[in-house]
């Protein structure tokens, strides 16, 4: 190893007779992943030197100097014209040494009474904040078109399935509504991951607090952070919220890829519910009659991404002695890739979904096979006083018959029906309409379209609200 240079390559040259190595450089360094949180690093540090310069610790000069330069240094980066040299380790140190290239002295005041690790915490949790705001969005968007789609085909009936086999009839807008519910615990847990965020780690310093007379409270206020951390050891060393966001953006993916396989399902030949716009769909290289759901599997396979970036952070923390440790600089990437997939998925769902045709035809006929009618039979007969159990053999059996002569319960006359059971007239023939078969799922949370109805209204007021939460909430 060379010797160190004067003046040093790092900060902490002063206690090092030597300067790292390329590759000790480049295995230490997280400036590729972390250099995204250059605003909130910018942000953190604006408030940091006003409150420094407030407290009587920074002249006004310097503080000036710093925010100024933070101020040139930020639309810098948004222009394109800034590259961090390579060699610093991390944005926070990039920043603060282009800082001081830049305006002198006051740069390297900007670190007084504070460490890269309550720096850190802050930075992510900011960012945090701020995409969960804009996840937020995204899910309020496509529970919109959800809402849209269901309040455009309401009495369009489809076959409702348990095991893949048709089960009882379903209204495809009371199918589509229960990816409404779901998303709306997404949102929920994405809104509990900002909560968790918005709590100020800043003037913990490395771990213990420090001996200048900061003013916590004015940085928080000043960054729109609702709290300060109670416990400098804990400010450091939390990324629960990272977690839970992460969290959040695993079981939405899980959420995701389940509304997915259906698509795919749905825009098989064999369904033909759906058909996908040409946008959202790709062709084959060799096949020219292909037209696959590739987006629609992407999603179900990126799942599988959210889920390993919730294992891997879990794991990097377990264990963890208090109170900063290295290993925590692993937090970023999966914290990353967990939003970047979760808020890519949401914006092709949505596309799917606003752009897709819905075949209200081909979903009424398959409506139509199955024996879907069954249990409204066997109930009618259980409604005049036949056990429940003794109905349930007689509807059987009159399916094993249908099954034998290739017919559908609804092709049954109402002699048939009445052979089975003396109690099984002219009603038994009413009885097996699949609208009405519909229609009769009139209890709370049931099929029935006037339920359904009843459904869309408090869908949208759980969609407003959350819209409401967007206005009051700020992004960071
Ligand atoms: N790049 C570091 C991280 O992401 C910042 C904190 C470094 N702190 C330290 N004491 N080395 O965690």
């Amino acid at each position: 190893m060379p010797a160190a240079p004067e003046g040093g390559a790092t900060p902490w040259s002063g206690r090092f007779e030597r300067t790292p190595e390329r590759f000790q450089q480049r295995f230490g360094a997280s400036l590729p992943v972390d250099r995204r949180l250059y605003a909130e690093d910018i942000a953190g540090s604006i408030a940091h030197a006003r409150m420094l310069g407030t407290q009587g610790v920074l002249s006004h000069e310097d503080v000036e100097a710093i925010v100024r330069g933070l101020i040139g240094i930020r639309e810098d980066i948004e222009a394109g014209r800034l590259e961090f040299d390579v060699a610093s380790e991390d944005i926070h140190m990039a920043i603060e040494q282009e800082l001081t290239r830049r305006i002198g002295e006051a740069g390297k005041r900007l670190h007084t009474a504070r460490s890269r690790n309550d720096q850190v915490a802050t930075d992510v949790r900011l960012f945090v904040k701020r995409r969960a705001h804009e996840l937020v969005a995204l899910a309020n968007r496509l529970r919109s078109t959800i809402v849209d789609l269901a309040e455009a085909h309401l009495g369009a009936v489809m076959p409702g399935y348990t095991h893949l086999q048709k089960a009882q009839p379903v209204l495809f807008s009371h199918h589509l509504l229960a990816y409404f519910w779901m998303l709306s615990r997404d949102v929920r847990r994405l809104k509990a991951a900002y909560d968790a965020a918005d709590a100020l780690p800043l003037g913990s310093a490395a771990l213990a607090g420090t001996t200048f007379p900061i003013d916590r409270g004015a940085v928080a206020a000043e960054l729109g952070v609702s709290a300060v951390v109670p416990n400098s050891m804990d400010a450091v060393s939390d990324r629960d919220f990272a977690a839970d966001a992460i969290y959040a953006c695993a079981l939405g993916m899980v959420h995701l890829s389940r509304l997915c396989e259906e698509l795919v399902l749905w825009s098989t030949e064999e369904f033909g519910f759906i058909v996908l716009d040409d946008a959202w769909s790709t062709g084959s290289s060799i096949m020219p009659q292909k037209k696959n759901p590739d987006f629609a599997e992407l999603v179900r396979g990126k799942t599988g991404r959210a889920i390993g970036d919730l294992v891997a952070l879990l794991v990097t923390l377990k264990g963890l002695p208090l109170a900063y440790n290295k290993d925590m600089q692993e937090d970023k990437e999966p914290l990353f890739d967990a939003l970047d997939t979760y808020a890519d998925a949401l914006v092709a769902v949505e596309g799917m979904l606003a752009t897709m045709r819905v075949d209200t035809e081909r979903m009424a006929a398959a409506a139509l096979g199955g024996y879907m009618a069954a249990t409204d039979l066997a109930d009618l007969l259980a409604s005049k006083g036949v056990p429940f159990r003794e109905a349930h053999e007689i509807v059987g059996r009159l399916v094993l018959e249908c099954e034998r002569s290739g017919r559908r319960l609804q092709d049954l006359s109402a002699t048939e029906l009445a052979a089975a059971s003396p109690h099984l007239g002219e009603d038994a023939v009413a009885a097996l309409d699949i609208a009405e078969v519909v229609a009769r799922r009139t209890s709370e949370g049931g099929t029935a379209p006037e339920r359904v109805r009843e459904q869309l209204a408090d869908a949208s007021a759980v969609l407003a609200a959350d819209e409401r939460w967007l206005a009051e909430h700020p992004p960071a």
